[in-house]
């Protein structure tokens, strides 16, 4: 049986003490407490004393109710109107209310209509699928980080407004750069929270290129879709990989969007060819040998850490380079499910097909069938699909960190076998969203999956 309940928090009069706690006689039971009985009740890292009270039988009620006196709803930082689930665990005579989930964002806007940016339309689509699920959500930012233990932010209730949250049972990280995430005053939060309240974070850390390549490294079953990959070093690793391999990709470790990555082609006759994706597009530089080339890409790749990549033969369309992205995620049973894949096509001129570089999206498969692999588009499919899975699987057994969703960068190479490219931990939402009739209203699967790992991380099942 669901303990979803509505939460009711209206007149005082209505309430015999100011910690009543008003639940119908079979919501009682089902929590397992006992009438009247003294309970501590909790939400996130609130806490109160609250009186259990068989509430009379409202006349047409919809669903269950909780009625809590105003004052209690206030000290415990719920709002009235909102859905939730109770738990109780009698050996501690605590009632659990939530759960309570914060999202992290990079920071708040002061406007009405867009409070979170470009993020706002997902922002919107969290709260009202959390609204469905009975998941209390708020969305905070380092900025409101110094008002711990009470955290003010925003929820949403048909627009957006203003709140004060106890710390949550679990915090949604997407912080959507390092620079955020490394500061220490956000550091300190997030340990102070694990340590002292017991919150867990998901999506808690960006993901490192060699860090994810190494962690893969030693699964048998991805062996042979993991291209050779190394953390960069110096010239003579140049050279050796070069020799393998005529096409090389060096990304910024810790990059993203397609920034600041090299393509080396070096010809039969020695020369090379430098591609360089910078915001402005794509620059093309030739020179006589590789060191002359080593020598132009040294100024950029001694300033940070950088992975050199054997270059894949992709799969193109009509001349442009295709890859696919997945969005792999955990289930409400903590499991690891597909969630979607989508095509990318590079833009004209372009080596990198991420959309920030204006590469497109397309469903897998029209991309397959417009191919010379149509021919073998079902099994392709199947193993992109677990390709997928496995990674994910991979990272979440062998990298430290709670990942609840992950999003995995494939490439086929012109003979169609399925190749990773990367993993992202910050996976955006609009790299997965094709145009679809679905109805604007409801929540995609992959919002309402997110808030059931949320549920199962807090514990409330
Ligand atoms: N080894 C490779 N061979 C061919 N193309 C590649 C390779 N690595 C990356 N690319 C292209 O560059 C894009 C960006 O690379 P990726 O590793 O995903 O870095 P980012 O974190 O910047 O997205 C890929 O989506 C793909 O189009
Ligand atoms: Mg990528």
């Amino acid at each position: 049986m669901t303990r979803i309940v509505h939460v009711r928090s209206l007149d005082p009069a209505l309430y015999e003490d100011e910690r009543t706690v008003l639940l119908s006689a079979g919501m009682i039971r089902a929590c397992r407490l006992a009438a009247d009985s003294t309970v501590k009740f909790r939400f996130g890292s609130a806490s109160c004393e609250g009186l259990v009270r068989t509430a009379a039988a409202p006349a047409a009620s919809p669903g269950e109710e909780l009625g809590l006196h105003p004052e209690l709803a206030r000290r415990l930082g719920i709002r009235g109107g909102c859905r939730l689930s109770l738990v109780y665990q009698p050996s501690a005579a605590t009632l659990y209310a939530g759960p309570l989930v914060g999202v992290l964002l990079s920071r708040l806007y002061p406007s009405q209509e867009m409070p979170f940016g470009s993020m706002t339309a997902f922002c919107r689509e969290l709260g009202k699928a959390g609204e469905e699920a009975g998941v209390s959500l708020f969305f905070f930012s380092p900025e409101e980080m110094h008002t711990f233990p009470d955290l003010a932010g925003l929820y949403f209730d048909g627009e957006w407004r203003k709140g004060v949250f106890p710390v949550p049972h679990v915090i949604y990280n997407r912080l959507t750069s390092r620079k955020y995430e490394n500061k220490p005053e956000v550091q300190h939060f997030l340990k102070a929270v694990q340590l002292r309240h017991q919150t867990r974070i998901f999506n808690d850390k960006y993901l490192d290129k060699n860090a994810v390549f190494s962690a893969l490294g030693g699964e048998a079953s991805l062996r042979d879709c993991l291209p050779e990959s190394h953390p960069f070093s110096n010239y003579h690793m140049l050279k050796a990989m070069s020799g393998r391999h005529p096409v090389l990709f060096i990304k910024p470790a810790s990059g993203s969007l397609g920034k600041g990555i090299f393509r080396l082609h070096v010809r039969e006759d020695g020369s090379c060819e430098v591609r360089f994706s910078a915001l402005s597009g794509t620059v093309a530089l030739h020179y006589p040998d590789l060191f002359e080339a080593y020598s132009h890409m040294a100024g950029k790749i001694r300033t940070q850490a950088y992975q050199i990549q054997e270059g894949l033969d992709l799969m193109t369309i009509g001349g442009r380079p295709v890859d696919f992205r997945a969005l792999v995620q955990r289930d409400g049973d903590g499991e690891w499910v597909l969630s979607s894949i989508v095509a990318r096509i590079a833009a004209e001129q372009h080596f990198v097909s991420n959309l920030a570089r204006g590469g497109t999206m397309t469903a897998v498969q029209e991309a397959l069938a417009g191919s010379s692999l149509a021919s073998r588009k079902g099994s392709i499919q199947r193993t992109l699909k677990s390709t997928a899975l496995t990674v994910a699987q991979a990272i979440g057994s062998n990298v430290k960190g709670t990942f609840g969703e992950l999003g995995v960068d494939l490439a086929l190479d012109a003979a169609g076998r399925v190749k990773l490219l990367e993993v992202n931990s910050k996976p955006s939402r609009e790299e997965f969203s094709l145009p679809s009739a679905s109805d604007e209203a409801l929540a995609r699967p992959s919002v309402r999956r997110l808030l059931e790992y949320a549920v199962y991380l807090a514990g409330f099942m």
